[in-house]
Formats: C-alpha cells, structure tokens, sequence
C-alpha cells in the first residue's frame, strides 16, 4: 500500500478506538482561536502525540489535540494546534490530520489563521473571508503517487471555497455587525516573516494575506471532496508596511485581542453552515 495511506490509515483506527463521534464540520483553530476548546460541549479529546505516528506540533502557543464535541448542537471536530510545514514535516504529514477528519466523517473544513494583510485596506484586527488562494511557494501535499481512495490525480482548483458557504460567511458577519474583509490568501514557507520586496511581490501576484499554513490544507481537503471556508484574522501589515519589525508578540497579542469577535463569528457560521448541510 502506499506509505502515506497506510500511515493514515494507522492514524485512522487510533483515533477510531479511542473515540466513537462522527462530526459534520471540522474546524481548525488557528492563532487567536487556541481556547475557543472552552466553547464545546466536548464529547471527547485525543491528544496528537497519542496517536501512533501522527506528526506532533511544537509552535509555542499551539496545543496538540481533537476536539470531538458539539458547538451549540453542531457535531464538530476541531484540531487545537495544526501542523506546519516551517516544522520540518513533509507536506504528506501537514495534511494527515485533514485527511483523517475526513475519515471521521467531516463534510466541511472551516480553516481559520493569523495572517499579515497585504491590502493597503487592510488593518490589524480584521477579518479576512479567504476567496481563493496561491500556494506555489511551497510543495502540493498531493506531490507524490495519487491516493485514489481518496482522490483524482489531477483535482480541479476552481472553487476550493465554496461559493455557497462564502454567502453564509457574509451573511453571517454581517447579522453580527462584524466587519468581514474578503480576499486572496498565499501560503509561504515561513518560518521567517516576509521582507518587505516578498511582501510587494505577494500583492502584485494578487494575494491580500499572507500566512504560514491553509491553503496545504484547503488542497488536501478539496482533493477528498471536502467543502472548505476559510477566515483570516490580520494580526498585522505585512513587513515594510508599516515603519516597525514584526514580531511573533504582535501577532499573538492581535490575535487575543479580537479573539471574543472571532469566536462570535466562527460560532454562528457554524450553526448557519449546518443548517444549510
Ligand atoms: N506573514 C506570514 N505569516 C503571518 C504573518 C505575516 O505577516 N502574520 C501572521 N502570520
């Protein structure tokens, strides 16, 4: 069997024998969302370095676990801390944890991040709904022989995020009062920030945000026929943007302190998504 699959596979039934629940929507929480645990009626967690294999994070701020559970009656799993490719792990690895809440029975990812605006409309503390996004700066998790059980060999790109779900999102945002920008996302290696001319070359190729993980993700899951959305939270402009260096604490602190609005958001899109399904 193929390498990948069988890992995955071996994750799989890990999981399978410590937890019977079948999600609808799985949720990645991103920076900013690292205690929205607290807001699940959790049914059961696994920590990730208790699944034999599965890659563990180490990024300060970012705990390892599924959250299986209910968000105000909504069957979810949420991954508190994803796996990034600036760790060291093989793009294969990045997006095992997808694929396997996949298997769990997810039928939508809601990917969610810190990013740095490249919008000159942008501003710190926004809300980015992801349109599309570019991610040649880093290697396909496809890259490798094709896993047919799980997907074409060549998968079409063309609506990753959803059209119907991108309505829920705006509509969502909008019943709330929150302001919800819209754009174009594109993943970079990381784990350094940008210079400011990578920073020039992001918006001219068309991209609003820039980050470190996603759309690996959105690939992957588009690829199993998953239905994705995406919200970016702006923790800042990108370098060269603004007179000031960008640090890791700038990120985290903009991040905490639009964390009550990101949960509004994420919560209620939540429950109009599964009301939709
Ligand atoms: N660049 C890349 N990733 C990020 C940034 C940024 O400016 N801010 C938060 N994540």
């Amino acid at each position: 069997m193929n390498p990948v699959y069988e890992k995955l596979q071996k994750c799989y039934e890990s999981v399978k024998q410590k937890v019977d629940f079948q999600p609808e929507i799985a949720l990645v929480l991103g920076s900013g969302l690292g205690d929205y645990g607290e807001s699940i009626d959790v049914v059961a967690t696994v920590n990730y370095n208790d699944i034999e294999g599965f890659p563990v994070s180490t990024v300060e701020g970012h705990k390892g676990r599924f959250i299986f559970g209910y968000i105000e009656g909504v069957p979810v799993v949420c991954m508190q801390g994803r796996v990034h490719y600036y760790e060291g792990y093989p793009m294969t690895d990045v997006v095992l944890p997808t694929r396997l809440m996949k298997m769990m029975g997810a039928k939508v990812l809601f990917l969610t991040n810190a990013a740095g605006g490249l919008n000159y409309d942008f501003q710190a503390g926004d809300f980015m709904m992801i349109t599309d996004h570019i991610m040649n700066f880093v290697p396909s998790p496809l890259i490798g022989p094709n896993i047919n059980e799980l997907g074409a060999r060549f998968p079409d790109m063309s609506d990753i995020y959803k059209k119907d779900l991108q309505k829920i999102l705006r509509d969502t945002a909008k019943e709330l009062g929150i302001k919800l920008q819209e754009g174009v996302y594109i993943q970079l290696s990381g784990p350094n920030y940008e210079t400011p001319t990578e920073v020039k070359m992001c918006r001219i190729l068309g991209a609003d945000a820039a980050g470190m993980s996603t759309a690996a993700e959105a690939v992957a899951a588009n690829h199993m026929g998953m239905k994705v959305c995406g919200i970016s939270c702006i923790t800042n402009l990108g370098c060269g943007m603004l007179d000031v260096p960008l640090s890791h604490t700038e990120v985290q602190e903009t991040a905490d302190r639009v964390a009550v609005d990101f949960k509004k958001l994420v919560t209620q899109a939540i429950i109009n998504i599964y009301k939709y399904m």
